[in-house]
């Protein structure tokens, strides 16, 4: 050894490629076999590529069984092997992402095939990159008799008869088919099923489920589904296919069928029953490569599936024939990468954000990592269970996805890279950006800010609501002036908006003086409000309408129902403990009573009354549908009158309903309740009934 080496930080070259070896064996390990990763491919490529740098620099490292030997994956002992009848090869990959990968690989091409500058361009067709996995479909005699794995490419594995259950293959040809046909293609999983697939392992997880997990990525949860052992839970597992190329098929000496063009037998795969990606297409010379890549490329999350690529293959198959292969790549073929959509980068903070209803969500605070097409500095963790089931903690090295139109997600830590000390992460128990207290509900997944009309990230949510129609209703108080006033700062709380004078709101970008004078002229109209409207519109979570109504008219004054216990909530109609508990928790905050007091003192009133005990309530327990258009009240005007006799009104006519009350032009409502027998009353009978 010499002292170079001695004091060398670098490990010398036979024992990195050791080190290189032994990794990359125990990722292919969890990746083929276990269909669990645990690093994105494009570390597991990195690694790759430093071992085949390192054994080309010194080939007396390279052994036989180095993983760079190996071309594909391993044959997992469940499955019956099965010898492909033409061998599933792989494809060159250009991992130049740029345009320049396709101009290359088009050079490569016409130099192989002998043709001058002044040539012709050669066709290819341009193809898309499905990220799944690859799957040969044999057919005898029209009927599928054979689904097989890649394997290593010579052998694969029999997966039959899950494949049977992808209702997108068809078990059966049409008549013209040859008698042996074997389909090439990928099999892979929608983004949406994907999702579906795990909130559905989340909800088993959730219910205590035993041996249940969650999947990393389309891909492997695709890959998971087609080596189940169990067919059964395959068939749960949403998978679709697109057909690319072709194995054996019965030569035209024997009656198949001739083809001249890649293009011309996708086609007829197509013509058979096989999906083939409508994005598939005839690409004449490099430019035309160039601009599909680009145009896929910018088009990319929206597709309903993950691509890695895409694919351009020579047209003509005499001259894929003239070209042939380099080891077990074509030499008509290859594969153009886009920027991968998983990458590893470290945890730097959890932050926790609140939404616009006061939902808190944690969010991962990210070294800057180039994912997806874009650099990410930051990824949900969604909850407080999401977060802690990954386990993700500051300072972790994760994998980072972002697939689609999607915020970026932690799909996973890799544990041994965690250091020292790193603490679990704990949901905070008080909003971080007001302080109110957060909880969260029995059943929830979510914690909620209390602080509704006070906390900063509410702030719009909680102004529109209070404006709303059926709430204090200041008219003319809309989304885009809301807007204005909170950026501005002009409005921060909700007795803000009473402050507001005309000069303050004309000054305002694109406010005429004349709908300046219209909302001073709301603002003062609204402060004139009743109770039930000004409960409903402080937003309390869970208190509807309904529930504002039956509140107001139990006990009578804003301050009773401030003070009330939780007991004493729950004697009011409808209320049950969750309502309860969110009314009490609302006004444990000081500043949402802050809220109401100054509302109070900026001139918002309202008739209080005494508690409702002794209110009549002639039509208790009675149900009520409205339909059609009554000659003296609007429907809201009816729904309130109702509501406060002590009925209830539903929106459809079921055999529990009491009276429909019909106006003109009453529609299917009212032929429901003929049918049903229910009574029919007019706006007369309807207030002949609230005055018993
Ligand atoms: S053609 C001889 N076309 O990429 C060429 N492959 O190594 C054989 N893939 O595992 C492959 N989309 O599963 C081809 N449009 C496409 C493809 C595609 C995805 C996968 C295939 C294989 C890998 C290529």
């Amino acid at each position: 050894m010499s002292t170079s080496d001695l004091f060398s930080s670098e490990p010398a070259p036979a024992e990195r490629a050791a080190e290189l070896r032994e990794q990359l064996n125990h990722h292919a390990h969890l990746y083929y076999t276990l269909d669990a990763p645990e690093i994105p491919d494009a570390e597991y490529d990195r690694l790759f590529r430093e071992l085949q740098a390192l054994e080309a620099a010194n080939p007396e490292l390279l052994t036989p069984d180095s993983p760079t030997q190996r071309v594909g994956g391993r044959v997992l002992d469940a499955f019956t092997p099965v010898r492909h009848a033409v061998p599933m090869l792989s494809i060159n990959t250009e991992t130049d992402t740029e345009p320049s990968g396709a101009r290359q690989f088009d050079t490569r091409v016409r130099r192989a095939l002998g043709l001058a500058e002044a040539d012709p361009p050669v066709a290819y067709v341009a193809e898309l990159k499905f990220d799944g996995l690859a799957m040969s479909l044999r057919y005898e005699n029209r009927v599928l008799v054979q689904a097989a794995t890649r394997g290593d490419g010579e052998v694969g594995e029999d997966v039959t008869n899950n494949i049977r259950t992808i209702g997108q293959i068809p078990l059966r040809l049409p008549s013209d088919a040859p008698p042996v046909l074997e389909v090439r293609g990928e099999i892979y999983m929608r983004r949406d099923d994907f999702d579906a697939l795990n909130e559905k392992q989340r909800a088993k997880i959730a219910a205590g489920a035993k041996g249940e997990k969650t999947f990393v990525n389309p891909r492997n949860a695709a890959a998971g589904a087609v080596r189940q052992l169990d067919s059964g839970i395959a068939a749960q597992r949403p998978l679709s296919f697109f057909a690319y190329g072709l194995g054996e098929i019965t030569p035209p000496e024997q009656g198949g069928p001739a083809f001249d063009t890649h293009y011309a037998l996708l086609m007829q795969l197509k013509a058979w029953g096989f999906p083939v990606a409508e994005q598939t297409a005839v690409a004449t010379g490099a430019d035309e490569l160039v601009a599909f890549h680009q145009r896929i490329g910018a088009s990319r999350d929206q597709l309903p599936y993950d691509i890695d690529g895409v694919v351009y293959k020579v047209n003509s198959l005499a001259l894929q024939r003239r070209l042939g292969f380099v080891t077990r790549e074509p030499r008509w073929a290859v594969a153009h990468k886009y920027p991968a959509q998983e990458q590893l980068t470290t945890v730097l903070a959890i932050d926790v954000q609140v939404g616009r209803t006061g939902k808190l969500t944690p969010v991962a605070k990210l070294a800057p990592v180039f994912v997806g097409n874009v650099t990410v500095t930051n990824a949900t963790l969604h909850n407080e269970d999401e977060a802690r089931r990954k386990d993700v903690r500051v300072g972790d090295t994760v994998i980072v996805r972002r697939a689609g139109d999607v915020i970026p997600e932690v799909v996973a830590v890799l544990p041994e890279k965690r250091p020292e000390g790193a603490e679990v992460f704990t949901m905070p128990r008080q909003c971080p950006v007001c302080g109110s207290d957060a909880v969260r509900e029995d059943g929830e997944v979510d914690y909620r800010c209390t602080g509704g009309l006070f906390c900063g990230a509410q702030r719009k949510e909680a102004i529109l609501h209070f404006a709303h129609r059926r709430a204090v209703e200041v008219e003319g108080l809309g989304d885009k002036l809301v807007e204005q006033l909170v950026d501005s700062g002009v409005v921060k709380t909700l007795p803000d908006l009473y402050r507001l004078g005309f000069t303050a709101l004309a000054s305002l970008d694109r406010m005429a003086d004349k709908s300046a004078q219209n909302i001073v002229a709301a603002l003062e109209k609204s402060k004139q409000t009743t109770l039930p409207r000004f409960l409903f519109g402080l937003g309390i979570r869970h208190v509807g309408e309904a529930t504002a109504k039956d509140l107001a008219r139990h006990f009578g004054q804003i301050d009773r129902i401030m003070d009330a216990t939780v007991e004493q909530l729950l004697e009011v109609n409808d209320v049950g403990p969750v309502v309860a508990q969110s009314i009490r928790t609302f006004f444990d905050q000081p500043h949402n009573r802050e809220v109401v007091e100054q509302l109070r003192a900026c001139g918002v009133t309202w008739e209080e009354g005494e508690p409702a005990a002794q209110a009549p309530r002639p039509l208790a327990g009675k149900t009520f549908v409205l339909t059609g258009t009554f000659p003296t009240l609007s429907r809201d005007a009816a729904k309130d009158l109702l509501e406060a006799a002590g009925a209830k009104v539903a929106g459809s006519v079921s055999k529990k309903t009491d009276y429909v009350v019909a106006g003109a032009e009453a529609g299917s409502k009212l032929e429901k309740a003929q049918s049903l027998g229910v009574a029919v009353i007019d706006e007369a009978a309807m207030l002949a009934l609230l005055q018993a």
